[in-house]
This record gives structure tokens, C-alpha cells and sequence, in this order.
């Protein structure tokens, strides 16, 4: 993507001057950012999501002064009927179920994959949304069909009303209102304190953002870390002859504690063990997330990523789906193409080595990638 390129999707500004302008800064809003669009999911399809085991969704509705919020899997049947009013579902990860959803969210791979979440889909009845609150993590909310009246407001106070199963703002302060027609999207940056009533039935996709907080992305990094550290070879083992004989064997001896501690700086600082666990739990495939394998193919004519399949690289790694390869050299470039573009196309794999075309092969046999074939 030339990200100088002015984009109607971003009301005219190019992806560096919208991420210099906004990203993380102030709210925008784009009117027809795709003009004549129509979803990409009907409601029967958004219903019938919501009813998989496997889809992550929620219901809520407003009702008598209450707000209610059901988990999914949501059967049809216990839905209010499309007249009752002030409720909704909302359909986490749509991008994953559908090609077409799928490729919407790619128009905004002007931003990192690393930091792309999801597409939500919600449906609301006249009156429905979830509520004032706000969110830790960027949001485009494009309208896909019907009306939706958005108020939007930079909210110092984020305090939450108590005892309710959402988070809403106990006392919400809209500074801006807008009525979102199909077509129409607003960003918001984090924290930036928004509700949408839909006027009349509506449906609005949300693309969200991966924000990790420093404890959790701790935690997914030392996990493999750790088991990086297991694998070592000859790991040297605790010796301790001048250890003395203890009148309070339940003390800790400090070697012990400089062992441990110089365990984990050994783990830390083995060369691109950081990069190489950090590649792998970005790629992760979601929990609910798999791959139908698929017949080992002939002579491979072209490839493209399964829409479900999460590819990056860094200076030395190409990952996929929550493995990493050393790269270097022609291989890595192409591998880079397909990580930024999700297809290769007959010139780039004429130039792709036997060791690149056999792992192409092979992520196509796991569902990972889908070939064009020859001959
Ligand atoms: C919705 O689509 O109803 C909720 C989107 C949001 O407020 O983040
Ligand atoms: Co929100």
C-alpha cells in the first residue's frame, strides 16, 4: 500500500498523514468513507454466527431501566423479535468466518498486522447499543446499514456505574454528535468516551485493535521463553560445595537465588530469543481458530493466505500462525511479499528456491495457505 496515497476511506487523508493526524490523537470523521457500501454479512448470517459454538458473541439489551448481557452461542428463537426495541448482538471476529469481511479489514493494513484485532459486527434494534464507555484500544465504526446516532466526548471522569454487568460511565459528558448513515465511519482513539443508538434497525462494524498491556505480553513471552530454555542442551547444574551445613534448612540459599536469576537472564539474552518469542505469540491463532488440512498439492502456481492464517517478520524471522523460521536472503524477501501482500503470484514463486516452495507446499497441506495450481 502507498500509505501517501490520499484515501477516500480516510475523507482524503493518506495513511501517514491520518496516523500523524490521529492515530491515538482525535476522533475523525468520514463521511461515505466507502461510498455505496453494503455489508459484507446480512443479519440471518450475523444471527446464524452468533449461534456457533465456535464465534464469539454477546447480547444486551436495555430494558426497563436494567441493561442484561447474555453470552453466546445465541440460538435465534431466543432473540427478542426484530420490533422489540433497544436491544442488540454483537459478533466478535467476523474477519475470521467470512472472505469478505476478510477483506475489508485489509483496507486498513496501513497499520501494523501486529496491532490489527478484529472486525466486530453488531446488530441493534431502534434504540440498541451497549451503552457510554469507552475502550482501551483504537476504533474505526464504520455504519454498514441503517442509522446510528454516535456522541462522542473526551471524558476525564471514567468512573463506572457499580453492579451492572457492562462497563458503562456512571456520569457520561458527549461533546460531539453525529448520525452515522451506511457508508459513514468514525475513529476514535483509545479512552475516548463514545455511545450509538441505532435510529431504526442498524448494523455497524467495528475494526479493533490489539492493545497489550505489559503484564500480559510478559507473560506470553516468558511463557516461550521458558519453553525455549527447556529445550537447551548441556543447561549447566546447580553445584554447591562450599555450601555449609544450615541450623534453618527452610532458608533459601542466596547462591540458589543467583542461580535462578542468572537462569533467566541466560534465557533473556540468548541471541533473538526475545524477537523470535515476541514473532510467535503475535501469530498465534485465536483459541477458537483452526485449519481444515488439505491434499498435498502438485507444482504450485501461485499462493494466498487463508484468511484465518497470521503472518509477520521481523529482520530475521518469518512467523506464521505461532511459528518462526530463520530467514535470510531471496527467501526471506519472498516470504516478506506474502506476509505483506497474503498472496504470491506465479512471477514471485518462479524465482522461490526448492527448501521455499517445499514449506509453501507444506503450510498449504495445514490449511494455512491455498495454492493456484499448474499442470
Ligand atoms: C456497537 O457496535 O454497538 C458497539 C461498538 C462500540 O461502541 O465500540
Ligand atoms: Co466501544
Amino acid at each position: 500500500m502507498d500509505v501517501q496515497q490520499p484515501l477516500a476511506l480516510l475523507g482524503g487523508l493518506s495513511p501517514a498523514q491520518f496516523m500523524r493526524r490521529h492515530w491515538h490523537k482525535k476522533p475523525l470523521l468520514v463521511r461515505q468513507a466507502i461510498p455505496g457500501f453494503k455489508p459484507t454479512v446480512g443479519r440471518a448470517a450475523l444471527f446464524e454466527l452468533a449461534g456457533r459454538e465456535e464465534v464469539e458473541s454477546r447480547f444486551i439489551q436495555h430494558k426497563e431501566g436494567q441493561w442484561l448481557l447474555r453470552h453466546g452461542p445465541l440460538a435465534r428463537r431466543s432473540l427478542p423479535s426484530l420490533t422489540t426495541p433497544e436491544w442488540t448482538v454483537l459478533v466478535q471476529g467476523v474477519d475470521l468466518h467470512d472472505d469478505a469481511t476478510h477483506a475489508l479489514m485489509q483496507q486498513f493494513r496501513f497499520v501494523p498486522e501486529a496491532r490489527l484485532d478484529d472486525l466486530m459486527i453488531s446488530f441493534a434494534s431502534d434504540g440498541g447499543g451497549v451503552g457510554p464507555h469507552f475502550d482501551s484500544y483504537d476504533v474505526f465504526l464504520l455504519q454498514a446499514h441503517g442509522k446510528r446516532r454516535w456522541r462522542i466526548g473526551r471524558q476525564k471522569n471514567l468512573a463506572l456505574r457499580e453492579g451492572l454487568p457492562l462497563k458503562i460511565l456512571a456520569s457520561f459528558e458527549p461533546e460531539e454528535e453525529y448520525v452515522l448513515e451506511p457508508g459513514d465511519m468514525l475513529y476514535l482513539p483509545p479512552r475516548w468516551a463514545h455511545d450509538g443508538i441505532a435510529e431504526g434497525a442498524c448494523m455497524t462494524y467495528s475494526i479493533g485493535f490489539r492493545s497489550p498491556n505489559r503484564a500480559g505480553l510478559a507473560h506470553e513471552v516468558l511463557l516461550r521463553l521458558a519453553d525455549a530454555a527447556v529445550d537447551e542442551e548441556a543447561s549447566p547444574i546447580y553445584r554447591d560445595p562450599g555450601q555449609q551445613a544450615v541450623a534453618g534448612p527452610g532458608a533459601i540459599p542466596a547462591e540458589l537465588q543467583d542461580f535462578a536469576r542468572q537462569a533467566v537472564q541466560h534465557a533473556l539474552q540468548q541471541p533473538l530469543a526475545l524477537e523470535c518469542a515476541l514473532g510467535e505469540a503475535l501469530t498465534e491463532p485465536k483459541p477458537n481458530v483452526w485449519f481444515e488440512p488439505a491434499e498435498a498439492a502438485g507444482m504450485l502456481e501461485s499462493v494466498v493466505l487463508d484468511r484465518r492464517t497470521c503472518m509477520m517478520y521481523d529482520d530475521q524471522h518469518v512467523f506464521i500462525n505461532g511459528e518462526s523460521y530463520l530467514a535470510s536472503g531471496p527467501d526471506a524477501a519472498l516470504m516478506r511479499r506474502l506476509a505483506d501482500e497474503r498472496r504470491l503470484m506465479p512471477g514471485d514463486l518462479a524465482k522461490a528456491s526448492d527448501d521455499a516452495l517445499e514449506l509453501l507446499s507444506s503450510w498449504c497441506e495445514s490449511g494455512w495457505a491455498h495454492a493456484g495450481l499448474s499442470g
